[in-house]
């Protein structure tokens, strides 16, 4: 990949010789030939201070959803969503809403949620059949949008198939998601994904299915409720008790430009001390911590790893978890050590966040909310393949969370999980307080030179695009 732009100065993470970095974990890793492991990013954003009226002004809300959220590409929902032929779901774009409909087999459509006669929703929730029935007026369109029926046609003369049918927005697929983007002249969604595909191609998330979601809503900004997840940095702040477990300070920050396609990671070493961590935390120790949560999560009834102390523990405990995953799959699973152990989440411009993890199987989308900017939505889904001979299991049903309620009660699937997520949770309603009062003089957050690059990069796209 062309270097853009990267910048000799920046120390790049705090490690140690016994607390190396992730870069260098991953270039020691067993079975290393993984694009993931050896393409660094090309640029290093250089943004600084983020004005926080972007995160409560209604004006700045109104423009970023012209210029943002009707001009990228947004994830809707993933395709199993919509299993059977005519099956539809609503999803609501700040003020817009929009529909997406199985057209086939293999086919998908998206359409503004808007009946063509006088406006009224045709899509409110999960819902099936072989035409779309406007509840008003009783007009009728196909599954392809096409107007099919007219009550009265003999009053409508000047409605014609060409001008009756449904508005479409363009869809894009990859990796089992839907995504769609309501800019007639977007770029193609492969052209904004940059290296994900490639990274991802082993990890295979076409062939996974939603084993656990949550849909929270926020009492923050939709932008800050997604900076919260950006960065390891508040580990130590926010997930004290990891910080024996999770190498925050030692994580690599990527940046990853082409064309169109701005992508942003964060990679943080799992079962490695935090250099924040005392200092006789051994590395057994904390990837013994890991194998446990592995085995809480994925493996409840499974015996953990006997370890060799003479010999590195990290591809151990990888190869043990390697080994659950091939005996519950039915095939082997050949995921290099850092798949397995570590947490490399990837960020796509500008609301898309998935995890190229086997211990962190995730994926994140960030919604604002229709009206107050100071609300918004987060959607998260465990990810997971299912054995080989075994059909495609149903998708969890999504459990909403309310702003008062905590994950942790409500999605008892995430486990302990739930309860880091309430710890993020926790936070933003503070944040979207702190920054509305901050001293007008000095109304702007200061960003680190390294472990906030993604945040960093995020508001620089945002500039541009806010700017046209
Ligand atoms: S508004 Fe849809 S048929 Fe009248
Ligand atoms: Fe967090």
């Amino acid at each position: 990949m062309t270097v853009i732009s990267k910048i000799e100065s920046i120390k790049r993470g705090h490690g140690s010789p016994e607390r190396p970095l992730a870069g260098e974990l991953w270039a020691a890793d067993s079975l290393p030939d993984f694009p993931a492991h050896h393409e660094e990013g090309n640029y290093d954003p250089t943004y600084e201070k983020v004005d926080y009226a972007r995160y409560y002004d209604r004006d700045y809300a109104k423009q970023e959803h012209e210029r943002i959220w009707l001009k990228s590409w947004v994830q809707a929902c993933r395709e199993e969503d919509l299993p059977a032929i005519g099956d539809r779901l609503p999803l609501q774009v700040g003020p817009v809403s929009f529909f997406l409909v199985r057209t086939g087999a293999d086919s998908f459509k998206a359409f503004y949620n808007s009946c063509i006669h006088r406006g009224t929703m045709l899509c409110m929730k999960h819902e099936s059949g072989d035409a779309i029935r406007c509840p008003f007026h009783a007009w009728e369109f196909k599954l392809d949008g096409s107007l099919q029926y007219v009550p009265s046609h003999w009053d409508f003369k000047m409605v014609t198939p060409k001008n009756g049918a449904l508005r479409e927005v363009k869809l894009g697929r990859w990796g089992g998601f839907l995504f769609i983007n309501a800019d007639p002249e977007a770029p193609p969604l492969d052209d904004v994904l940059g290296v994900i595909p490639k990274h991802f191609a082993a990890f295979d998330l076409a062939n996974r299915y939603t084993a656990g979601h949550f849909r929270k809503t926020v009492k923050a900004n939709w932008k800050l409720t997604q900076e919260a997840f950006m960065e390891s940095y508040h580990v130590v702040g926010t997930h004290s008790a990891a910080i024996p477990f999770s190498g925050d300070t030692q994580s690599q920050y990527d940046i990853y430009e082409s064309g169109e396609a701005h992508i942003g990671r964060q990679l943080t070493p799992g079962g490695h001390p935090s250099m924040h961590a005392a200092p006789e935390v051994t590395p057994a120790e904390s990837i013994l911590g890991a194998a446990q949560f592995l085995r809480d999560m994925h493996h409840p009834d499974a015996e953990l790893p006997e370890l060799d102390l003479s010999q590195p523990v990290r591809p151990q405990v990888a190869a043990w978890f390697r080994g659950l995953e091939s005996a519950r799959l039915g095939r082997p699973c050949t995921l290099p050590d850092g798949i397995m152990l570590d947490s490399p989440l990837y960020f796509m411009f500008p609301q898309t966040s998935v995890w190229l993890s086997e211990a962190l199987p995730f994926a994140y989308s960030f919604l604002p909310h229709e009206s107050d900017p100071e609300l918004s939505y987060m959607e998260v889904r465990i990810l997971k393949h299912w054995p080989e001979d075994e059909a495609r299991p149903e998708p969890a049903e999504r459990i909403d969370v309310a702003a008062d309620e905590v994950v942790f009660d409500k999605a008892p699937v995430f486990g302990f999980l739930g309860m880091v997520f309430d710890q993020d949770f926790e936070n933003l309603p503070k944040v979207q307080g702190g920054v509305r009062s901050a001293d007008p003089a000095r109304h702007y957050a200061q960003l680190g030179d390294y472990q906030e690059f993604v945040i960093k990069r995020f508001h620089e796209l945002l500039d541009e695009k806010m700017a046209g």
